[in-house]
């Protein structure tokens, strides 16, 4: 509860980092530099090359998340509920329960609003820290994505989904695809962060995929800034050993036994 605490007394204060972790090694340099670290079901497309996070299993995000545990020290630990884990109060609760204590995550992540309201209050309820996801929202999408907020239906949805969410005991909330304008309206409306993907500067904090940022996951969505080219990095060592084998440069004497 302290690092939740910890998110909340960011608000008007100071940005809220947040990356993804898929593994041990990436958790343990981003938990250097994050206030949450985000095992995201966005490891079906990057890892996985699932066409949807909707086939994203229990199992993938549970051994994944053991992995990343093992490489954080001082971040939030959340932990995204995969598509259909949570479709009722009693699936919602046995499935988020075994994600905790198999993974001593800190929190769930779960998809939506009004929708799934009933599932997110039982949560809480019962003692399970939630953090919510408005906007877009990869699970229920068919077909291409698209920013929210465009029209007056969707302003008054996200508006409604991010308070009620609040009522209910969220402690932040990510804003996915969602209109400038809106988020900052949002942002300012709620006592609880917010946290921005492709959703302007006016959130509370921010998240990203790692694997895009470091140029790991080719991807030209519009909210991506890559800030290194870790590709070029990994394939230089690469072709210096395989250059070095095939010269019979390594291994020397001091590499061997
Ligand atoms: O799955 C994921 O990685 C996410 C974030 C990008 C918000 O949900």
């Amino acid at each position: 509860m302290k690092k939740i605490q910890k998110i909340l007394n960011k608000k008007n204060k100071s940005k809220i980092v947040c990356l993804t972790a898929y593994s041990k090694n990436f958790a343990e340099e981003i938990d250097k530099h994050v206030d949450i670290t985000l095992v995201g079901d966005s490891l079906g497309s990057v890892l996985y090359n699932y066409s949807s996070t909707r086939k994203v299993t229990l199992t993938e995000m549970i051994n994944h998340s053991k992995s990343v545990r093992l490489g954080i020290k001082k971040s939030l630990m959340v932990v995204d509920m995969p598509y259909k884990t949570y479709d009722t109060n009693k699936s919602a609760f046995k499935n988020a329960k075994k994600i905790l204590k198999e993974t001593k995550c800190d929190a769930v992540k779960l998809e939506g609003g009004k929708k799934i309201i009933k599932q997110i209050k039982f949560l809480i309820k019962n003692k399970i820290p939630v953090l919510g996801h408005i906007g877009l929202l990869p699970q229920s999408v068919k077909g291409k994505f698209k920013s929210k907020g465009k029209n007056i239906k969707e302003i008054r949805q996200l508006i409604n989904d991010a308070l009620l969410l609040q009522k209910n005991g969220v402690f932040a909330i990510v804003l996915e695809c969602v209109k400038t304008s809106i988020a900052k309206e949002i942002t300012e409306k709620l006592d609880i962060p917010t946290i921005g993907i492709g959703s302007s500067v006016n959130c509370d904090g921010q998240v990203l995929v790692t694997d895009d940022l470091i140029g790991l996951n080719e991807t030209n969505i519009k909210f991506v800034k890559k800030y290194l080219n870790l590709k070029k990095y990994i394939n230089s060592g690469l072709k210096k050993f395989a250059l070095e084998v095939r010269s019979k440069k390594y291994p020397t004497k001091k590499h061997s036994y």
